[in-house]
């Protein structure tokens, strides 16, 4: 069956040259540390400034959704020191930025398995949900504990239950319902996926999500990131033609 090109995909054939939503990889913490000398820990608290302005540049530009990778579910098997600054570290972050980010008219949204973490870190996120809930210049998406395949497979999950509910029938079952059972349900899919510390790999993230997504992968370690670094990315999205696997005279 022909699958009709949705209302964003259409917008994105006419306009292009902004996107709408931003996904970035926030990738090189470590090395960027380890260049310096430095443990490991205190390239991810450099991580968070480049963060912070990346926010603040998706604000000037317009930019309607940013999409960031803070923390997969294989991250956990990490030495145990180096999660627990993480978890210590995106407490503080919120403590000392979230009204800041909250003035600027940005709505932080956890994305994200939600089962069984401790009610602690639990707790950090939703305050901040709850903080910004009514902002909606940005929408930040935050991905924590976050993975590909586990997203897949809890959507599998509850639309099986709807299945087995009655709520749900198996014809009704589409490519739209599927994306609307994801954690990023409620929002577009990604235009242009950032990632920095120069990898050629997907790491388990937007797996669904990215399936017409540009990419944009730059050798620039994450604390490095800048705007001109943001500029260059952007560039780089105008001048691609999106096809979305049509031919487009
Ligand atoms: C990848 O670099 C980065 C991470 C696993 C953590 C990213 C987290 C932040 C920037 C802080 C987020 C804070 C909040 C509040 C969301 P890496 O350690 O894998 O780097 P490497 O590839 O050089 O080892």
């Amino acid at each position: 069956m022909l699958k009709a090109i949705d209302e964003h995909q259409e917008q994105a054939l006419q306009q292009d040259k902004v996107p709408q939503h931003v996904a970035i990889t926030m990738d090189g913490n470590g090395r960027w540390a380890q260049k310096r000398g430095l443990p490991r820990y205190m390239g991810h608290s450099e991580g968070v400034k480049a963060l912070i302005s990346a926010v603040k540049f998706c604000v000037k530009k317009g930019i309607s959704i940013l999409t960031v990778f803070a923390f997969s579910t294989e991250n956990w098997y990490r030495p145990k020191g180096e999660v627990n600054y993480l978890m210590g570290l995106m407490k503080r972050t919120f403590e000392k930025h979230i009204e800041e980010l909250s003035s600027q008219g940005v709505r932080v949204v956890w994305i994200g398995d939600r089962n069984g973490l401790s009610k602690d870190i639990t707790n950090i996120w939703l305050n901040a949900e709850e903080l910004t809930k009514n902002n909606n210049r940005l929408i930040l998406n935050i991905a924590f504990n976050y993975g590909g395949r586990n997203e897949i497979t809890n959507a599998t999950r509850r639309i099986v239950d709807e299945v087995l509910t009655g709520k749900i029938n198996p014809e009704e079952i589409t490519e739209e319902l599927l994306s609307r059972y994801m954690y990023t349900g409620k929002y577009v899919d990604p235009d242009l996926i950032i990632r920095t510390g120069g990898e050629y790999r997907l790491s388990n993230f937007l797996l669904w999500q990215a399936a017409y997504a540009e990419w944009h992968i730059t050798d620039t370690l994450w604390p490095d990131f800048s705007d001109e670094d943001f500029e260059i990315a952007l560039l780089s999205f105008s001048r691609r033609q999106r096809r979305f696997g049509r031919v487009v005279e």
